[in-house]
């Protein structure tokens, strides 16, 4: 079952294209998407689009109801958790503002019992225009919440405030409204990514970890509330206010996790960490013709055993990604590593790929999750974490 119900709106105006993108990104993140386009967006982009999109028929008009009663307009909000309307139309501000009812995306809007979140996407002198600026200070008194509009060059050529919000940031604004804040006023330390270990400048010993998880781990504790610092080996799309620290191999990344581990919650290693590195860094760049080259190499030290080990009191979580005897191996783990809980994934059905398929571990537990894209995942693992951490209390 998809997490959370959301109506999309899309009004007329030239940003209607983002709104194709900003449906794939609902539908990868979970989200069940209604599509409801007023006439004029349908001459910008088609519904033709969005129902391949959606997977769904596009809803247009107010006289062809859907509804076993025919009254689609006042149906629809009833079951949805949030409506989104992106773009929104300078004229669908006003309408919104006045309680016009004269289509059916307006009338579902009046008759909605959900929350209202408008993306506004208008040229800068229609958005900066004292009765959109009326409009939209009502609207905000009136409890509907704005996404933007960012500022930069229009498709008119003009330059400033009224461009659509990115999708991506519109996608976080959504999940952060939506998202039960279960983490609140808790801190944690996450390590993400691959590590490197170099054997000259140029060459290393890596591995195939994305960072993707850790990133949706990072990025989904922010959206629950959570104080988050992130220690990665990958340059991604994080939320704003999380602390991020680049740590590339194990050494700086151990360094970073001892320098921020005071006063944390939670600890949830997601980072590959090599196991080893050579013993000495060559200078410069070996030559081909170094033949016979034998590369010694040393044990890196093992970061997570060192703070599961540690007598610091947070909660430790780690993750193991085994090629066979999956829970057996991931148990041993927890054990040896003095854990409170082990997300355990199978190497060909997690690393490097979108998405994963983990069994959460505790003490005395193994919850098997089924097969999803990361984002989900790392919403499961995060409340059977904040589960476990509330239930100490
Ligand atoms: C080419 C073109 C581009 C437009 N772009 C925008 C726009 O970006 N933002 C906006 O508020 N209105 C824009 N408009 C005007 C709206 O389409 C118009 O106000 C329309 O009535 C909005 O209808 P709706 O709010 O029911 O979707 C544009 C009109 C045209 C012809």
């Amino acid at each position: 079952m998809a997490s959370h119900k959301i109506i999309l709106g899309i009004t007329g105006g030239i940003a209607a294209y983002k709104a194709a993108e900003l449906t794939r990104l609902l539908i990868k993140n979970d989200f069940d998407v209604q599509i409801v386009m007023t006439e004029s967006a349908s001459h910008f982009i088609t519904p033709l689009t969005f129902q391949a999109l959606s997977g769904k028929e596009v809803l247009t008009n107010l006289w062809k109801s859907n509804a076993s009663n025919g009254m689609s307009h006042i149906e629809l909000s009833r079951d949805y958790d949030l409506i989104v309307i992106a773009p929104a139309s300078a004229n669908f501000l006003a309408k919104l503002t006045h309680g016009f009812a004269d289509d059916l995306l307006s009338s579902l809007c009046l008759a909605r019992v959900c929350p209202i979140a408008v993306a506004p996407s208008m040229n800068m002198h229609m958005w900066t225009n004292k009765a959109t600026q009326r409009n939209v200070s009502q609207l905000k008194k009136d409890g509907v919440l704005f996404c933007g509009p960012d500022s930069g060059e229009q498709a008119c050529g003009d330059i400033g405030f009224g461009r659509m919000m990115d999708t991506e940031e519109l996608l976080k604004s959504i999940q952060n409204h939506l998202t039960p804040k279960i983490l609140k006023n808790k801190k944690i330390l996450i390590t993400s990514g691959g590590t490197i270990e170099m054997i000259d400048d140029v060459r290393g010993i890596t591995n195939l970890s994305s960072g993707n998880m850790g990133a949706a781990i990072a990025n989904t504790a922010n959206s629950m509330g959570a104080s988050v610092t992130l220690i990665t080996s990958k340059y991604q799309n994080f939320s704003e206010n999380i602390n991020v620290i680049y740590a590339s191999n194990a050494h700086t990344m151990y360094d970073a996790v001892l320098q921020h581990i005071k006063d944390q919650d939670i600890f949830i290693s997601v980072a590959a960490v090599s196991d080893y590195k050579p013993k000495e860094k060559f200078k410069g760049k070996l030559k081909k013709d170094s033949l016979n080259l034998t590369l010694q190499l040393t044990p890196t030290i093992d970061i997570l055993k060192e703070v599961g080990l540690s007598k610091n009191k947070i909660f430790k979580v780690g993750f193991a990604a085994e090629s066979e005897n999956l829970i057996e191996n991931a148990q041993k783990k927890m054990k040896a590593k003095n854990l409170d809980l082990i997300v355990a994934n199978l190497i060909h059905e997690s690393v490097s790929l979108e998405d994963t398929k983990v069994s959460i571990i505790d003490k005395n537990n193994v919850i098997d999750l089924p097969k999803s894209n990361k984002i989900i995942a790392a919403k499961a693992i995060l409340k059977e974490i904040a589960h476990r951490i509330n239930a100490d209390k």
